[in-house]
């Protein structure tokens, strides 16, 4: 195997193009990338360009990368087509083991024999969808939160049939395009930041389904307290700082008792039909007369001013900060 540097890729592959696929096609494109998509469903093609057209301003005022044209966008019409040629392909089909492993039986023997593949999957393990195949030693996840061409974070994980230079390559290749990629050093269901939102959500749900507080009231204590500081580092460099000189060491002096109280008082819900009704009505209610649509577009506002904002500071912020 010899994996190509990863700044010298020129195209990349996308194979399934939902919501997705989509954005990343339009994130591959605007780093200068061409890019290759295929998905099964009729008519994916207007789908896909409607997309990139409609997310393409918004790159633009982020920032493209020298190069970066949307005209650069072609579409196969078969999967072993898309990959074929590619060095590396992003997979986002559904999120279903069946389907994905039906996909990479078709694509197996056209990935070359140097080629990466990235499935985005949300849950599935690796290990699952990798096996028995010629190019399992060259998959891994590589999972974006979405939209991939707005939220940075991929997680990256191997299983055991991947070669461990498979794995540091594609994070590689994922900082090359400006994103902070993870390694997982092992797989888990569900990776990394999908386990902690659902850590934190379960005890949201706990304080709410037991009359602590009201959804819109836990929403606010997140939005407008950790919330802020999440944005900027982890819940560890946090409390490392919490410490004060001391660091983490200290922190433990001071707050260690108390946080050891706190989890053995965490709730854990189960999601019964009557919680699931609780939640509903109470994000109803958060909600105050707002549509989805209202609050996606003032989410999407609010999150292109925070990553432009973001985007001028890193670097500055030190080790522990992507
Ligand atoms: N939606 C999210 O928030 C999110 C976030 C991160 C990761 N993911 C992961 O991305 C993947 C795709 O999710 P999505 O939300 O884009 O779903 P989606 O339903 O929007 O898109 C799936 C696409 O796959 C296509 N498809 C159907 N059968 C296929 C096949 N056999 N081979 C290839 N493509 C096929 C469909 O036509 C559709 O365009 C999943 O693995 C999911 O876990 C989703």
């Amino acid at each position: 195997m010899m994996l190509a540097a990863p700044e010298t890729l020129s195209h990349v592959a996308v194979i399934g193009a939902g919501t997705v696929g989509s954005s990343w096609a339009t994130f591959f494109l605007a780093r200068g990338l061409g890019v290759t998509v295929w998905d099964p469903a009729a008519g994916f093609e207007v789908r896909v360009k409607s997309y990139i057209e409609r997310a393409w301003p918004v790159m633009q005022r982020l920032g493209l990368s020298a190069g970066a044209d949307s005209a650069r966008l072609r579409f196969a019409e078969t999967a072993a087509q898309a990959v074929a040629g590619a060095a590396f392909v992003q997979e986002s089909a559904p999120e279903d083991t069946a389907i994905k492993r039906a996909l990479y039986a078709e694509v197996d023997q056209a990935l070359g024999p140097d080629a990466v593949l990235a499935s985005s999957s949300s849950g599935l393990l690796i290990s699952e969808l990798q096996k028995g195949w010629r190019s399992a030693p060259r998959m891994v996840i590589g999972h974006p939160f979405n939209p991939p061409h707005l939220i940075p974070l991929v997680e990256v994980v191997g299983g055991p049939e991947t070669d461990p230079r498979v794995v540091d390559w594609s994070i590689a290749f994922y900082k090359s395009l400006g994103k902070p990629a993870i390694r997982l050093n092992r797989e888990v269901t569900g990776h990394v930041a999908n386990r902690l939102q659902s850590a934190l959500w379960r005890e949201a749900v706990h304080l709410i389904t037991t009359g602590v507080a009201s959804a819109a009231d836990v929403d606010t204590a997140i939005a407008y307290g950790p919330g802020l500081r999440w944005a900027l580092m982890g819940q560890t460099m946090v409390w490392h700082l919490g410490g004060g000189d001391g660091g983490m060491a200290r922190m433990f002096e001071i707050l260690g008792p108390a946080i050891q109280s706190w989890w053995d008082d965490l709730g854990t819900p189960d999601l019964t039909p009557e919680v699931k009704a609780t939640m509903v009505a109470e994000a109803n209610a958060a909600a105050g007369g707002q549509t989805i649509a209202d609050i996606a577009r003032r989410r999407d506002e609010l999150l292109i001013g925070l990553i432009e904002t973001l985007g001028s500071i890193r670097g500055q912020l030190g080790p522990g900060v992507p």
